[in-house]
C-alpha cells in the first residue's frame, strides 16, 4: 500500500516536471536545455524526450533545423542568383559574339558614310566594290540609290553577323535593284594576291586597329588592285597604342614640330597614310567621329 502511494507521488512529480519542462520550452523553444535539466533538479534526457516529444507533436519547431533549412534555401537562392547572373553574362556574351558591331548610329558616324558615299559616286568609276557592310548595307544602299554598275561583295567573318548580312541582302534584292554577294571570311581574303585593277572601290569599314589592318592597305596600294580615280576608304580606331612595332614605327613619322596641336594619334596617322600613299595615291580626307570609340576615316583616291 505504501508502495504503491510512493509510486503514485513519483509519477505524480515526473508528470509535474515533464509539464513545467514543456512549459518552458513552449515558451522558448531555444532555452538552453542542459541549464533548465539543472534549474529543474531534472536529466539532461528528461529535457531532451520532453523537448522531442513537443517537436513531434509539432507543438514548438526546432530552431537548429530551421537555420539549416534557411541555409540551405539561402544558399539554393544564392546558387540561383549565381545561375541568373551567369545565364545573364551569357546572353550578353552571345549577344556581343554575334554580331560585334551594334553601334551604327555613333557620332558622326553618318557624316562619316556620307563621305564614303559620296567620294565613291564622284569618282565616277563602277565595278566591283569590295565592303564589310555589317548587317545593315547602309553605305552600299546609299551608293546604289545614287549610281548604277557598282556590284559589292560583302565580307564578314562572324559567323552570325555574316548569315544576317547575306539574308538582309537577299531581301534587299526583293526591294531594290542592288547587285552584290557574300564572302565569309578575311576581308584580306579576297585583297592578298589580286591583280591590278581588279576592284573599283573599296570599302574598308574595320572597327578594328591601324596596326592590324596596315599589312593589307599597304598591299592594296602596292598592288594597285583599285582601278585608276577609285576610291579606298578605311575606318579604324583612332588611338594608337605605343606597345606595339607599328605604333612605334608611326609614332617616328609623326614626330612633327610643337607647334603642332593635333593629338599624336593624329599627327602619326596622318603621317603614315601621306608615307604609304607615295606618288601614285592621294589622301581625299581625314575625318575623326565617334562610333563607341573615337574613330579615324581615310579616304584615299588612286591617282596614277
Ligand atoms: C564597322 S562594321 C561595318 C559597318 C557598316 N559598314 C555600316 O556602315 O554600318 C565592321 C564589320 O566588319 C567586320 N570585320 C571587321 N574586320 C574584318 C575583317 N578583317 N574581315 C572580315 N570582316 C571584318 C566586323 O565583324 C563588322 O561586322
Amino acid at each position: 500500500m505504501f508502495y504503491f502511494a510512493s509510486n503514485q507521488l513519483k509519477n505524480q512529480a515526473m508528470q509535474n516536471i515533464n509539464e513545467v519542462i514543456q512549459a518552458r520550452l513552449i515558451a522558448n523553444p531555444k532555452l538552453d536545455r542542459k541549464a533548465l535539466a539543472i534549474e529543474l533538479n531534472t536529466t539532461d534526457n528528461t529535457v531532451r524526450a520532453n523537448f522531442i516529444s513537443l517537436i513531434s507533436k509539432k507543438i514548438i519547431v526546432n530552431y537548429k533545423t530551421i537555420k539549416k533549412v534557411n541555409k540551405a534555401i539561402e544558399s539554393i537562392g544564392s546558387v540561383f542568383d549565381v545561375v541568373k547572373e551567369a545565364k545573364k553574362q551569357a546572353k550578353k556574351q552571345v549577344k556581343k559574339e554575334n554580331n560585334t558591331y551594334v553601334n551604327h548610329d555613333g557620332v558622326c558616324k553618318e557624316e562619316a558614310r556620307v563621305k564614303i558615299v559620296n567620294s565613291i559616286v564622284e569618282s565616277g568609276v563602277i565595278g566591283l566594290a569590295a565592303s564589310l557592310p555589317n548587317t545593315g548595307w547602309v553605305i552600299e544602299q546609299a551608293i546604289n540609290n545614287k549610281v548604277k554598275g557598282i556590284e559589292f561583295i560583302g565580307v564578314e567573318r562572324k559567323k552570325v553577323t555574316f548569315n544576317k548580312m547575306r539574308t538582309n541582302l537577299r531581301n534587299l534584292k526583293k526591294d531594290t535593284d542592288i547587285k552584290g554577294e557574300t564572302y565569309f571570311g578575311n576581308i584580306g581574303d579576297i585583297l592578298y594576291g589580286k591583280l591590278e585593277n581588279t576592284y573599283a572601290h573599296l570599302i574598308l569599314d574595320y572597327c578594328g586597329n591601324l596596326a592590324t589592318i596596315s599589312k593589307e592597305l599597304e598591299y592594296c596600294i602596292n598592288n594597285d588592285v583599285i582601278k585608276l580615280n577609285s576610291i579606298m576608304a578605311v575606318t579604324f580606331a583612332k588611338p594608337i597604342r605605343g606597345v606595339d612595332f607599328q605604333s612605334d614605327k608611326l609614332r617616328q613619322l609623326g614626330a612633327i614640330n610643337n607647334t603642332d596641336d593635333r593629338c599624336q594619334s593624329d599627327r602619326s596617322v596622318e603621317a603614315y597614310f601621306y608615307k604609304i600613299c607615295g606618288w601614285n595615291y592621294q589622301v581625299v580626307e581625314f575625318f575623326y567621329y565617334k562610333d563607341r570609340y573615337p574613330m579615324t576615316l581615310v579616304i584615299i583616291k588612286r591617282i596614277k
